[in-house]
Parts: structure tokens; sequence; C-alpha cells
């Protein structure tokens, strides 16, 4: 692996007894509003195979279960090995909560299918999936254009590609005092908590590097997607793309 993939992976090994807390804590909460917007928009249809990459502690997979049911089976895939066990801890408990109100029994496969793997070489088979979503991952891959061509890869012509990710809003004064927060206050609140001076001083680096939406959306439609649309949301603090894998001439 690369030094700079090395040192994204160790970084969330760090933090990630920390992370969950500390998504719901500087974002007021809406972390969680936004996963949804970004499941529900997607419109995935029943009885079709989805994954969530760069899945961390599993919210985008547990948000789509929540909202689809048995109707889809949910893969989900991350590099980091803590992000990953304490994603598999909240599956576990999900399912237990589950089985105990329905009296069935479910294995934890069925709930979601975790498989450790790099976004940049996807450990599934071409034109396997209706849906991929990446949330708040993208930002932390250098080489989008490879993340990219790896979801391509793995989509059904036709498949939709839902990315989330933090962005700069717009020129103007909620900008000022948004960057204000982001540069000086979270870095400090992040250090506080997770003890890694490093990971939250890097976050508003990588959303700052972090293409525009009119720029990143150009990079979807050069990657051969199609029907790219985004809107940003609270703000422009979060923006939502949602593609279409166009086939191969
Ligand atoms: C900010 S977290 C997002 C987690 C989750 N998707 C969410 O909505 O909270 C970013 C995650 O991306 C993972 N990640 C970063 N680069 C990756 C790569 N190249 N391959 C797989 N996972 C990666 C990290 O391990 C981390 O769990």
């Amino acid at each position: 692996m690369s030094i700079e993939l090395d040192f994204i992976k160790d970084m969330f090994d760090s933090i990630a007894p920390k992370y969950d807390f500390l998504n719901r804590f500087l974002s007021a909460g809406q972390d969680i509003l936004w996963r949804k917007e970004m499941v529900s928009d997607s419109q995935i249809p029943n009885n079709s195979s989805v994954l969530d990459v760069a899945c961390g502690t599993c919210d985008v997979s547990l948000e789509i279960k929540k909202q689809k049911g048995n109707t889809v089976k949910i893969f989900a895939t991350d590099f980091s090995p803590n992000m990953l066990a304490l994603g598999k801890d909240k599956i576990i408990k999900k399912r237990d909560g589950i089985m105990k109100k329905n009296e069935t029994n479910i294995s934890e496969k069925n709930m979601i299918d975790l498989v450790a793997g790099n976004a940049l070489f996807l450990p599934f088979k071409d034109a396997f999936f209706d849906a991929v979503f990446i949330a708040f991952g993208i930002r932390n891959i250098m080489d989008k254009q490879g993340a990219i061509k790896s979801f391509y890869k793995v989509l059904k012509n036709g498949g939709t590609l839902a990315v989330l990710e933090l962005t700069s809003p717009p020129e103007g004064l909620f900008r000022d005092i948004y960057l204000l927060y982001f540069k000086r206050l979270l870095p400090t609140i992040g250090t506080l908590f997770s003890k890694n001076s490093n990971a939250y001083h890097y976050l508003p680096n990588s959303v700052l590097n972090f293409p525009t939406p009119e720029k990143f959306a150009t990079i979807l439609l050069d990657s051969g997607f199609e029907m790219v649309n985004w809107k940003r949301m609270t703000l422009g603090i979060v923006t939502l793309f949602i593609a279409k894998k166009k086939p191969a001439l």
C-alpha cells in the first residue's frame, strides 16, 4: 500500500472508537439526516444488491437496511480493521433487536455483508451492484479518478452511484463563519476527544482541497457516468451527488 493510503488507514484506525460520537457532536446530529437523504434520494429498487464503500462504522449500510429492510442485499467495505470491527458490533446489536422484536433468526451476513477492502481495488465481481454508495470517503482518497473507475467497474449498466461529501459552502458570510469554525474550533474539539491532533487538522484541509461540486460533477461525467445530479445540503457544507453508469461504447 502507498504511504498516503497507509497514513489514512492508520488515522481512521486510531480515531475509530470516538468516530461516531465526534460525527454526531461536530455536525450537531446533521450527519444522520444527510445519510438518510442520500439513501432515499438514491431510489434503490427492490431485489437489488448495493455496496457501501469506505463504510466506516456502517451508518450508511444501516440506514439502507432501515429504509429497505430485506428487499436489498447490502455489502459494505472499508480498509480500516478498527472501523469494521465497530461496524460489526453495531450490525449485531441491530440484528439482535430485530430478532427479538420479530422472533426470527437472521444471520449477520443477511443483515450486512462486511468485506475488508480498498476502494481502489474493490474485491467484487464486475457489473455486480445496482448501486454504490460512498459517504465522507472519497475526499480521503487521493486518486479520486481511480476510485471512481473502480465504482464504475462493479456497477451494472444503468446502476446508481451516490456520493455524499463535505464541501466548502459558496462565497459569502456563512462561508467565512463556517471556515472559522472548521479551521479553528473543530480541530481543537476533535483533538481533545480523539487524542489525535493529525486527524482533526487533516479534516479541514481534506475538505478545502476537495473539488467544487461543479468540478466533481465533471469528473463523474468524464469517468463514464451520466445523469449526474448534485445538490448542496445545509448551506453547502455537504453535497450529495447521484449519477448513473452509462454503458461503455
Ligand atoms: C470519514 S469516514 C466515513 C465512514 C462512513 N462512510 C460514514 O458515513 O460515516 C471515511 C472512511 O473511509 C475509509 N477509507 C478511506 N480511504 C479508503 C480506501 N482507499 N479504501 C477503503 N476505505 C477507505 C476509512 O477507513 C474510513 O472508515
